[in-house]
């Protein structure tokens, strides 16, 4: 048996959506480098999810790219990487998901409805987004998905239909588990609400300096004076200085709770700590960059092997449920 054999699976995605940003670091990426050698990796960009958002062919494809970019700036291997629209089993399975599960259940998913409160059209793929994503999860038999919290409910869907295929036909699937943690489960961003794409409220992962300097100047706070009391718990700054301060954290917390510190100090002592973490992610993905018109060449080995799982699992499937080619 090879060391790959003995692994678990780790498995997750991003969304080509637009820019990376800091929320999707903390959140997800930055625990794809950490795990990549204790668990066999297979992280994907989705990019037929982003179709759900994205109706800009060029648009499309250059965040593809930049998404593959930024994850290996950040130190993921490239044999870990490969592209959703490579493994078309993955549609195929979605459809074979659809009959299984009734509208009734997947209205139920908080996702969706946020994103049509917030003004995404309602087409029947972003209804079905969850469903393309447990056929992400469950043709590569993954057993544990890294993700925020906001796809905690995606991560139990994929569960579900996981349970319900095995009570109709058999054992085939393995149920997943998501893997979130705690402290960096939602990242809020510069208006405090969620840090999200389609917001407009993020903090790119591979900001200019200026641009650090401009994002984090405007977070709303409110509206205490510099020798007021402030409550590091509620405050959008101090939940960043979590992510990028960690060694003036205590201090921050004291001088926070006692009055001692304005929110433009502590705006600014962010400012100079997220220049700080990203300067040197910045200088690798512009190396890397030089390379741009190779970038699906790099990720050849990823997708190769991402094939051979799909294509073998997809062949259960089939004969499970009756469907010949
Ligand atoms: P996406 O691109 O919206 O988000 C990518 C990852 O970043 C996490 N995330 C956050 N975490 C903490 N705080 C935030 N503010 C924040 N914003 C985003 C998300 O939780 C996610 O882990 N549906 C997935 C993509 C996907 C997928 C999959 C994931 C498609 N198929 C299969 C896992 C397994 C998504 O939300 O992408």
């Amino acid at each position: 048996m090879t060391d790959s054999e003995n692994k678990k699976i780790l498995l997750s995605g991003i969304q080509p959506s637009g820019t990376l940003h800091v929320g999707n670091y903390f959140g997800a990426m930055r625990r794809f480098v950490e795990l990549q050698e204790e668990f066999e990796s297979l992280i994907f960009i989705a990019n037929y999810h982003a179709l759900t958002s994205v109706s800009d062919s060029d648009m499309l494809i250059k965040n593809t790219q930049d998404a593959i970019l930024d994850h290996l700036a950040i130190g993921l291997k490239p044999e870990t990487l490969f592209l959703q629209s490579d493994i078309p089993e993955v549609t195929e399975l979605a459809w074979i998901f659809n009959t299984l599960i009734t509208v009734p259940y997947l209205s139920r998913a908080v996702a969706y409805k946020e994103k049509v409160d917030k003004g995404l059209e309602a087409t029947v793929g972003l209804f079905d987004y969850p469903v393309l994503m447990a056929a992400d999860i469950l043709i590569m038999d993954a057993d544990i998905v890294p993700v925020g919290q906001d796809q905690k409910q995606h991560v139990e869907i994929a569960r579900d239909i996981a349970e319900k295929f095995n009570n109709r036909y058999g054992e085939l699937f393995n149920i997943p588990k998501a893997h979130i943690l705690r402290e960096v489960s939602t990242v809020p961003g510069i208006d405090g609400q969620k840090m999200s794409k389609s917001y407009g409220n993020t903090i790119p992962l591979f900001s200019t300096d200026e641009d650090i300097k401009k994002l984090v100047m405007s977070i709303i706070t409110d509206s205490k004076g510099e020798s007021e009391t402030k409550d590091p718990e509620t405050d959008t700054v101090f939940a960043l200085h979590r992510l990028f301060s960690e060694e003036q954290l205590s201090e921050l917390k004291i001088r926070y709770e006692k009055g001692q510190i304005g929110y433009k100090e502590s705006k600014e002592i962010l400012v100079e700590n997220i220049k700080t973490f990203i300067a040197p992610l910045r200088d690798k993905r512009e190396n890397i960059a030089k390379d741009k018109d190779n970038i699906l060449d790099v990720i050849k080995v990823g997708r190769e092997r991402a094939q051979e799982r799909a294509r073998a699992k997809m062949k259960k499937v089939r004969e499970a449920v009756g469907i010949m080619l």
